[in-house]
């Protein structure tokens, strides 16, 4: 059960997590989704399964992907609106690396203003470019439930047991490469940095230094969380 209760809270809650590869946007949406029973939309992740299902949508994804490349607007927002009609929605969502371009960003307002919900807050996770590569090479998911973990950083309890689930299979993203992931920074300076002062403008926006400790962060994050849906 979530720590929080969600009866405490009057507004369900849609909050953004834009960052580089390796901010941790992954893994602080997680915790969030644990501690305020929040759901977690990553597209990341609702590609690859997407790809890992051979559906039609992940076999013309696969490419840019492999790349490092953005997906197109049109594939992201197909896999994206179809989740968003899923009823564990209306609990709040915390968009994990989405959206990524102006275009998608003016698609969620849409799809927002339709299913009568709006942002509560852009949180922009902020590291450094040459500590992301270290964090990306070294990370590792396990295979049964997703919890992600990391060489160096976040190591379960008991070696080559996942902390979540019990687990003992892990895998590592085939994007998880230095080239690839130089490739996925260029296009977040490209093609997503931009949405910081999209939402600045807004005035939802919020800036977390994603180079603190992973607790120290999710302290942070459950401030923000606290604040808007109170
Ligand atoms: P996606 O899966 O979203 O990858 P990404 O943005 O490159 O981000 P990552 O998942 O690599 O990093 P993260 O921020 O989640 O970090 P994590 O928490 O795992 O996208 C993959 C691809 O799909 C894209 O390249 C694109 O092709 C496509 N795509 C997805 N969405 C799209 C969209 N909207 N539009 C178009 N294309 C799209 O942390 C990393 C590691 O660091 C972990 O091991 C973790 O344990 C560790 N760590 C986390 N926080 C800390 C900390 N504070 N200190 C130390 N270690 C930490
Ligand atoms: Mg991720």
């Amino acid at each position: 059960m979530p720590e929080a209760d969600s009866q405490t809270r009057t507004k369900p809650a849609v909050l953004i997590l834009l960052g580089p590869p390796g901010a941790g946007k992954g893994t602080q949406a997680r915790m969030l989704e644990d501690k305020f029973g929040l759901v977690q939309l990553s597209t990341g992740d609702l590609l690859r399964a997407a790809v890992n299902a051979g559906t039609d949508a992940g076999k013309r994804a696969k490419a840019a992907m492999d790349a490092g490349e953005l997906v197109s607007d049109e594939i992201v927002l197909e896999i994206l609106k179809d989740r968003m009609q899923d009823p564990d929605v209306a609990r709040g969502v915390i968009l994990d690396g989405f959206p990524r371009t102006t275009g998608q960003a003016q698609a969620l307002d849409a799809l927002l203003e339709g299913q009568g919900m709006s942002i509560g807050a852009a949180i922009s996770i902020e590291v450094e470019d040459d500590a992301m590569v270290r964090r990306v090479s070294g990370r590792y998911t396990c295979a049964t439930c997703g919890e992600g973990y990391h060489d160096e950083f976040k190591q379960p309890a008991v070696a080559g047991v996942c902390d979540k689930c019990g687990g003992t299979e892990f895998t590592r993203r085939a994007d998880d490469n230095a080239e690839t992931v130089a490739a996925r920074l260029s296009a977040y300076h490209a093609q997503t940095a931009p949405l910081i002062a999209y939402y600045d403008k807004r005035g939802v926006l919020s800036r977390v230094d994603g180079m603190g400790s992973i607790t120290a962060i999710a302290e942070e994050l459950g401030a923000i969380v606290d604040k808007v849906t109170a």
